[in-house]
């Protein structure tokens, strides 16, 4: 059976504790997947954990030794089980790895395998690598060699970490799959994603593709390729410790929600000229593309009316997934704009990738420094959003907002009016979390055993009906739709009856048109919610948000945001880790 991974990996190796600081770093890689977990200490021996589940708690046994990895794992295929955990073992038990992709070719590797004697335990692809591992050491290689020669047998994405009983070295690598290095005071990481190793170092060395690191007595990295070492550069991050703690907020999305306004001050606070060069480079193409998944779609969908409407420009979202279509139109004349949180969404490195081909200029907007996606760009906006733990976007869309508003601004010579308009949103971002969280908190416990929600919005609006309803199912579990707001009544109005709730979000470009689309599922008996600049008595409930011109649409999500967070916990369940989900889509 094939088995796909989209998960977060830790190694360490340090004078002690090793057990300890592993299990907390993947608690705080618990986002990229949380099916189940596990553990391998180089201490006496080779001691293996390995739970299904979320990440429970740390048998004494496992805290100390001072070298080891750890893996929590998102699953598509294969049961959720121990045997299916990683780290995944050689068939001798002396070679533990952990590992984050795809590796294409696993099952002709078993045949290899299996014909020089060896047997599985798992219904892994992983399983393969300690195995080949084994195979190599017994030729007579060093554990660095065995790896690298295994890696050039896998084909497929991955990231992996292993180490080898006794050895005191770790071996990571990365192709296609994100992985840092850590250097701490004689200590040394490897990561999925840095805030696994944040409150033990800032200082980073970011992996690129087909690269081995190995972590000895300090970080040395190699070419996959040639085995020849490469030189890396060492990258101070500025995120702060806090930023990776819940501090006083129940949960990160609650903190998330919270820090919205710091982080579209942060996002709009670009260099000018680089602004101006890029909407340049917008503006003089024949054809423009926004490309995003998920949310970050939906901040690409924003862009199509915020380019239309601030600078007269017409651009295209599209979702990353659906791209191929338009690759036909692609010339160097062309302009890509990735959008991501992650930089790493497997959908938009492929587009991007295919772009490239085409010679289209590629121009990204990302939180995650390091990520792959800046690699692949021409020009790369920084959203500085800092990092985002809960597996659902809210600070990371708003700061996308902000860039593409900021952006658009700038396209027509508005750059610095632009930046008023988006520092007076996060003032208004601010104000809307102060007032609509009671609100929201309330009207959640009346929605929480409603079976749907539909959320209408007019013009640029609509996005943010498309956001506000994936914001809601993804946490709540409850079926909620976007539509524009005309759109209902085109066959959906049809299970709007008594008691159904629909949220219109009021603009005042469209107040008369969506009014009209209120009242026609108010007469429906739909319980009525607004959110907008003006109240209206048509409303059962009305969550009011300050003025701010064209940046309306950052405070506008707010309330949407906070009732999905408060439905989650009517609900009982865990809004930074909904079932299913996982933060970072690396697998198609
Ligand atoms: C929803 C959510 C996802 C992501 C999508 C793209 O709350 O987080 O829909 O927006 O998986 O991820 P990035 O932005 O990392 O490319």
């Amino acid at each position: 059976m094939l088995v796909l991974w989209m998960c977060g990996i830790i190694g360490f190796k340090g004078k002690g504790n090793a057990g300890k600081i592993i299990f907390e770093g993947l608690k705080r890689l618990e986002y990229r997947g949380y099916d189940s977990w596990g553990i391998a200490l180089n201490s006496a021996g080779l001691e293996i954990l390995r739970k299904p589940g979320k990440i429970g708690s740390l048998p004494a046994a496992f805290e100390g030794g001072s070298l080891g990895i750890g893996h929590t794992r998102w699953a598509t295929h294969g049961g959720v089980n121990e045997k299916n955990a990683h780290p995944q073992l050689s068939n001798n038990r002396k070679i533990a790895v952990v590992h984050n992709g795809i590796i294409e070719n696993f099952l002709e590797l078993k045949k290899f395998l299996s014909s020089h004697g060896f047997s599985f335990a798992s219904e892994t692809d992983t399983e393969v690598i300690p195995n080949l591992i084994q195979f190599h050491l017994a030729e007579g290689l060093s554990f660095r060699e065995a790896v690298r020669k295994t890696l050039l047998q896998l084909d497929g994405y991955y990231a992996i970490a292993a180490v080898l009983e006794g050895s005191g070295t770790i071996i990571g690598a990365r192709n296609g799959s994100p992985l840092v290095a850590g250097l701490g005071r004689n200590e040394f990481f490897i990561a999925s994603d840095i805030p696994a190793f944040m409150p033990h170092t800032r200082k980073v060395v970011f992996l690129d593709d087909r690269e081995i690191v190995e972590l000895d007595d300090s970080i040395k990295v190699f070419s996959v390729d040639s085995g020849l070492e490469i030189k890396k550069k060492v990258q101070r991050m500025h995120w702060s410790i806090e930023q990776v703690k819940k501090g006083n907020f129940a949960h990160f999305m609650l903190k998330e929600i919270s820090e919205q306004p710091d982080a579209i001050e942060k996002a709009a606070m670009q260099d000018p000229a680089r602004l101006k060069k890029i909407a340049g480079i917008i503006g003089k193409a024949d054809n423009v593309f926004f490309v995003g998944c998920g949310t970050s779609y939906h901040a690409c969908v924003s862009a199509e009316y915020a380019f239309s409407e601030i600078a007269g420009k017409s651009v295209k979202a599209v979702l990353a997934s659906e791209f191929a279509r338009h690759i036909k139109s692609l010339s160097e004349k062309s302009v890509v704009v990735a959008v991501s949180q992650s930089g790493e969404t497997i959908d938009l490195l492929e587009t991007v990738r295919a772009a490239k081909e085409k010679k289209a200029k590629i121009v990204s907007v990302v939180n995650v420094a390091g990520s792959s996606l800046p690699r692949m760009s021409d020009e790369t906006i920084m959203m500085n959003s800092g990092p985002e733990i809960c597996v659902l976007s809210t600070k990371s869309y708003t700061a996308q907002l902000a860039v593409m508003l900021l952006l658009a601004f700038s396209l027509c010579g508005r750059a610095a009016e632009g930046r008023c308009i988006i520092r007076k949103a996060a003032e208004k971002a601010a104000e809307t979390i102060r007032k609509s969280l009671p609100a929201a908190k309330k009207l959640a416990k009346k929605l929480s055993k409603k079976q749907d929600i539909f959320l209408i919005g007019r013009g640029n609006a609509f996005p943010s009906a498309l956001e506000g309803a994936l914001k809601i199912k993804e946490v709540s579990y409850i079926h909620a739709e976007g539509f524009a707001g005309a759109e209902l009544k085109h066959g959906t109005i049809a299970l709007i009856e008594k008691g159904v709730p629909v949220i219109a979000f009021m603009t005042s470009e469209s107040e008369k048109q969506i009014t009209s689309n209120a009242m026609e599922v108010k007469a429906r008996g739909a319980f009525l919610i607004g959110i907008g600049e003006k109240k209206s008595e048509i409303f059962d409930e009305f969550f009011e948000i300050g003025g701010c011109d064209e940046a309306a649409l950052i405070p506008r999500i707010i309330p949407v945001q906070l009732l999905a967070y408060y439905l989650a916990l009517e609900r009982r369940l865990d809004p930074d880790k909904p079932r299913n989900l996982a933060k970072s889509v690396t697998v198609k």
